[in-house]
């Protein structure tokens, strides 16, 4: 595996980059916007492609680089599903997988520090965001806080990961780099509590100010969004009512670009075609399906993902490769579901 711990010394944030292969798929973690382009030379130096890039919770105290680097790389974004982000690509739930080639995540559910707080575990590492620090635990007084919620996720879900566990914090402010689940057992003073209620006096009683960037940062990462309005005054969207009166019809195709496990996990629309995104770029240039729909077959080409973003960047891309028959339902599956958009479950197995 290729790893790289990128440290922006402004913030104290630290950001993962993972990948399988030289010349293989590539996932960040917790990018920092100002860092954004020194990521981008060294995954080029890396001879890597940036597939996704992963938040593990909103960030008070630096402006996340997930919408900046969905902009120049066309790269699905992803955040917990309980996120009060406007819009990332894709939002998992603890134990879904946040899988690229040859790197596979599994996502913890480890509210606290915010309530949309997550860590993200490999066999022998566990990325831990700000749940858990080295010989520290992030604060739970900001908004979306709870200590006692951090208390169940450190004790209920980090510690009882296999002593030997590396960890890789979210942040250090003091030249740490990386520790072990059983040296944090022993030597953390924050996990020396006998309870959950001295743990929530603990944490009460830290009197911490707050973050130089919050009143920036929050609400810039609250706005991650792609701005799906520009591909809707382009007319290349379908509102949901709208694409409900093309389903069926037999000049258009209805492509789901998500996720195997999204689409067994929150249905899909009846009579769609499976096309994952990551495969998009093969699918519509000459001699691929998409293509064959579109030039071969003239047919519309209606995208559709959970939210309307990789449908929004498929649409560009499928409109730069001469599909000008693409378009997109606007805001997604969500968007369909809450228009009443029928569904329908695939097969378990
Ligand atoms: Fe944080």
């Amino acid at each position: 595996m290729i790893f790289r711990q990128l440290f922006d010394a402004v913030s104290g944030t630290y950001t993962y980059l993972l990948a399988g292969r030289p010349g293989g798929e590539a996932l960040i973690i917790d990018p920092v916007i100002e860092r954004v382009d020194r990521y981008l030379q060294l995954i080029g130096e890396l001879d890597l492609k940036l597939v996704k890039a992963v938040d593990t919770h909103l960030h008070a105290d630096h402006v996340s680089g997930l919408g900046a680097l969905r902009d120049r790389t066309q790269c699905i974004t992803v955040m917990g599903e309980c996120s009060r982000v406007d819009v990332v690509s894709m939002r998992v739930a603890d134990g879904d997988r946040v899988q690229i080639e040859g790197v596979d995540l599994e996502a913890l559910y480890t509210p606290g520090h915010t309530d949309d707080s997550f860590c993200f575990r490999t066999a022998d590492r566990v990325f831990t965001g700000d749940t858990l620090l080295i010989r520290g635990s992030g604060r739970t007084d900001l908004p979306g806080g709870d200590a006692r919620a951090q208390y169940q996720s450190l004790f209920g879900r980090l510690l009882r990961l296999p002593d030997e566990t590396l960890v890789y914090p979210g942040h250090d402010y003091k030249g740490e780099t990386v520790s072990t689940i059983g040296e944090e057992r022993r030597f953390n003073p924050r996990l020396q509590v006998k309870s959950a209620d001295a743990y929530v006096e603990l944490m009460g009683n830290l009197k911490l100010g707050n973050p130089k960037m919050m009143d920036v940062a929050v609400p810039a990462n609250m706005k991650v969004g792609l701005h799906q309005e520009e591909i809707a005054r382009r007319g290349w969207a379908a509102t949901a009512q709208e694409a409900m009166s093309m389903i069926g019809r037999p000049d258009t195709v209805l492509i789901d670009l998500r996720e195997c496990a999204e689409r067994a996990r929150h249905g899909v629309i009846p009579g769609s075609v499976h096309v994952p995104y990551p495969s998009l770029a093969q699918s519509t240039c000459a001699g691929g399906v998409l293509h064959s729909f579109a030039a071969g077959g003239g047919k519309r080409l209606l995208f559709y993902c959970a939210f309307g973003e990789r449908s929004a960047m498929a649409v560009q891309a499928a409109q730069e490769a001469g599909l000008s028959c693409a378009c997109h339902l606007q805001g997604g599956l969500a968007a369909w579901k809450a228009a009443g958009g029928a569904l329908e479950s695939l097969p378990s197995g």
